[in-house]
């Protein structure tokens, strides 16, 4: 197994360029079920995940051609099914369940289990299918919904979901008549799975707010489009610059996405200079502590609430860190404190110490943000630090040591490491 192995105490310094959405490109791809026709993503980054979704679409039937930036799906004879076997390596695979019960009236689809940062049900994407027309029951660990025509309904989500919004935004692009989403999630990510449905000629508006209507059409086309660029792989690396001190520039960062993550970057006195679609990070002072509470978009994301933990262990005073959105999202704690961080668990919030120094390690990923946060302490950490389980950094992060390492990072990929 791979593990990449880490020299902290380099400042960084030159410029790290992000790439395609992990988490526009995956509904993105599911969405070409909705039509018969060739479809294109471009801008595509190269991860496991993005693997696991042309893995999924062959099973179903497509014909992909996956060579990240470009992955083009063809037409092909769709069986409505998505295995256990490739759900349970990616609960985004959820996304199919919208568009195969749309188009094709029917779908069988693994139940996604439980999840390291929380148990994560999907009872609101069924609860909407249901209010669409759809039959839907479980079956041996799968959801099996069965539909004629859908047809337009109002859907009032318990909370905000960008899954589950993104789904039965899909669903309803087919249905008879129009659909109100109501409570849904305002993530960059939905406005951007709307913004391609309606380049296929689907009616959706208000994406971005908390209600969005959707006036079903009878067909949609294939698409061409290129996906935004990844907000949290930059928030990542902004927070990496600034807590290895030094002057980085990142490239391709859409600056407008990630304002409540900007705004306690500053607080804690780290310099930011957005420029075109770039931002300066430069730090060489002390940093301050501040408080952070995640929350829905344009909330402080809950993706980035690992990796602003660390910058957060080497900031003066105690900072408060509420994870308000996953029950379970504090793995990345114990290895930290194998590091020498201070952090006390109370529920949903973490109390994290100022400590002088961090020590390296090894340590272990728990999951995807956890594991980019056990990078960037092995950062700023004295001495070597070893991360083991890389496989879910390789989930969402393309090629992470190697934009590390040009930036003036001691970080190295090492192969047949223990898990
Ligand atoms: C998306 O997950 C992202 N994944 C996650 O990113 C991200 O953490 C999350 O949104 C929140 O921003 C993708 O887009 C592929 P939710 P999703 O439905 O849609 C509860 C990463 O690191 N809920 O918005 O699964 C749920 O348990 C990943 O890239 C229900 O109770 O998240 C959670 O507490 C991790 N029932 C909350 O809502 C439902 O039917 C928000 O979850 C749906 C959700």
């Amino acid at each position: 197994m791979d593990g990449i192995r880490i020299v902290g105490g380099a400042p960084l310094s030159g410029t790290i360029r992000v790439s395609g959405a992990k988490n526009a490109a995956l509904p993105i791809l599911c969405a070409t079920l909705l039509s018969d026709g060739e479809s294109l993503v471009r801008n595509v980054p190269r991860l496991r995940d993005i693997d696991t979704a042309a893995q999924l679409l062959r099973t179903l039937g497509r014909d992909v051609h996956a060579e990240p930036p470009q992955v083009r799906v063809g037409g092909g004879a769709v069986t409505p099914e998505a295995p256990y076997e490739l759900v349970k390596q990616m609960r985004a695979s959820v996304l199919v369940l919208g568009p195969l019960t749309a188009r094709y009236g029917r779908a069988r689809v693994s139940l996604p289990g439980g999840c390291q940062i929380g148990t994560r049900p999907i009872d609101q994407h069924l609860k909407g299918l249901e209010a669409l027309g759809a039959r839907i029951h479980l079956e041996s660990g799968y959801v099996v919904a069965e539909s004629g025509r859908l047809v337009g309904a109002e859907v009032v989500f318990d909370m905000p979901t960008v899954t589950g919004t993104e789904n039965l935004m899909m669903a309803a692009a087919l249905a008879r008549g129009r659909s109100t989403l109501v409570n849904c999630a305002r993530e960059p990510e939905v406005v951007e799975v709307a913004r391609v449905l309606n380049k296929m000629g689907a009616r959706v508006s208000g994406a971005g707010t908390d209600v969005i209507h959707v006036d079903g059409v009878d067909e949609l086309a294939p698409f061409d489009h290129a996906i935004i660029s990844d907000r949290i792989e930059a928030g990542t690396y902004m927070v990496a610059a600034a807590a290895a001190g030094g002057d980085v520039r990142i490239d391709n960062v859409p600056v407008e996405d990630l304002e409540a993550l900007i705004a306690k970057l500053r607080g804690a006195g780290v310099i930011l200079e957005p420029d075109g679609n770039g931002v300066r990070i430069v730090r060489r002072d002390g940093l301050r502590s501040v408080d952070v509470m995640t929350s829905p978009h344009p909330g402080f994301p809950t993706d980035m609430q690992a990796q602003f933990m660390v910058l957060m262990c080497l900031a003066e005073g105690t900072s408060r860190i509420s994870e308000t959105v996953f029950e379970n999202r504090f793995m990345h704690v114990p290895e930290l404190v194998r590091m020498g961080a201070e952090i006390e668990v109370q529920g949903h919030t973490a109390f994290v110490r100022h400590v002088q120094r961090l020590d390296g390690a090894s340590v272990m990923a728990t999951d995807l943000r956890a594991s980019a946060s056990l990078v960037i302490a092995g950062l700023v950490a004295h001495g070597e630090t070893l991360v083991r389980r890389v496989y879910h950094l390789d989930r969402g992060y393309e090629h992470m040591e190697e934009k590390l390492a040009a930036v003036g990072a001691r970080i190295e990929r090492v192969r047949g490491v223990s898990p």
